[in-house]
């Protein structure tokens, strides 16, 4: 088994979950990751991982395949021997932004399948090695982190799926936080506001503009290290006592203002 703790980030070939792990590799974690990306085509960001010189492994694999959950988890059993920390950070948005009175079943299909099953049976699977590591490692405090979005709570009729699929996950933290509680494997959530990742540089123009006019309380764009400093809170051990709670990092959107 490694000395260090483990951290698995899915979806962590670039982006939010690339930064999160960067960040828990910073502070000592080794990381595994799983995105379907070619491990080649993201050498450098991977870089940004290894560079901490803590043992690492990189999975190509889909979060929605049976297989790959599995195959993904032997692998880091083997080699890392346990589990402290699964952040579910892997998702998509559609692939192209359809009203909800014309939107298909294809894309609906799509998203849930990523955002709300990928997630779900790959924490259910986590999960109970992370029960069954309990006996067997003395002092560990597993955490499971979901991130989620403003999507969750906020009415996108030109992207309904996403926004079912983030309420879907908001639903995945208060489920898991309710029945992992009696393990003592406490389920937090962190809901990005507006990110600048590869998934919003799209509607970059869009988005600029309504942060200019005031859409945020706080007058920037998120950044992928945002989203890695909640995350490291989440796992300090500082909040034993708290469950399903959510940390929004989202520059104050979440307020209502008058
Ligand atoms: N960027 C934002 O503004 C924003 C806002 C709110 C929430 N989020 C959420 O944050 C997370 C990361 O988003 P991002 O902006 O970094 O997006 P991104 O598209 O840059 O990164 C997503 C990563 O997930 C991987 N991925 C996609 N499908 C996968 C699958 N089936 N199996 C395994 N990996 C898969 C991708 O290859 C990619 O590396 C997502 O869950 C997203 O919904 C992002």
């Amino acid at each position: 088994m490694v000395d260090n703790k483990v951290a698995i980030v899915t979806g962590a070939g670039r982006g939010i979950g690339n930064a999160i792990a960067a960040q828990l590799a910073s502070e000592g974690y080794a990381t595994a990751i799983l995105d379907v990306l070619d491990e080649e085509e993201i050498a450098e960001n991977l870089e940004g991982i290894k560079k901490y010189g803590n043992p690492f492994i990189y999975f190509k694999g889909d979060i929605t395949k049976g297989t790959d959950r599995k195959n993904f988890t032997d692998k880091i059993m083997d080699e890392f021997g346990r589990i402290d920390v699964l952040v579910n950070n892997a998702g998509v948005a559609p692939k192209v932004r359809m009203d909800i009175l014309e939107t298909t079943e294809e894309s609906l299909d799509f998203v849930l399948g990523v955002n709300v099953k990928g997630t779900f049976f790959f924490t259910q699977l986590v999960a109970n090695l992370m029960i069954e590591e309990l006996d067997r490692i003395p002092n560990i405090r597993p955490k499971i982190i979901n991130i989620s979005s403003m999507s969750a709570y906020t009415s996108s009729p030109s992207r309904g799926e996403y926004c079912i699929s983030k309420a879907g996950v908001s639903m995945i933290t208060l489920l898991f936080a309710d029945r992992l509680a009696e393990y003592g494997i406490n389920v937090y959530e962190v809901r990005p506001g507006i990110i600048y990742t590869d998934m919003t540089k799209v509607v970059k123009d869009k988005y600029d503009k309504l942060i200019n006019e005031g859409l945020l309380p706080i007058k920037r764009w998120g950044y992928p290290e945002d989203i890695a400093n909640a995350v490291s809170l989440f796992c300090s051990d500082k909040l034993e006592y708290s469950t399903g709670e959510v940390i929004n990092v989202d520059g104050g959107f979440h307020i209502r203002r008058l």
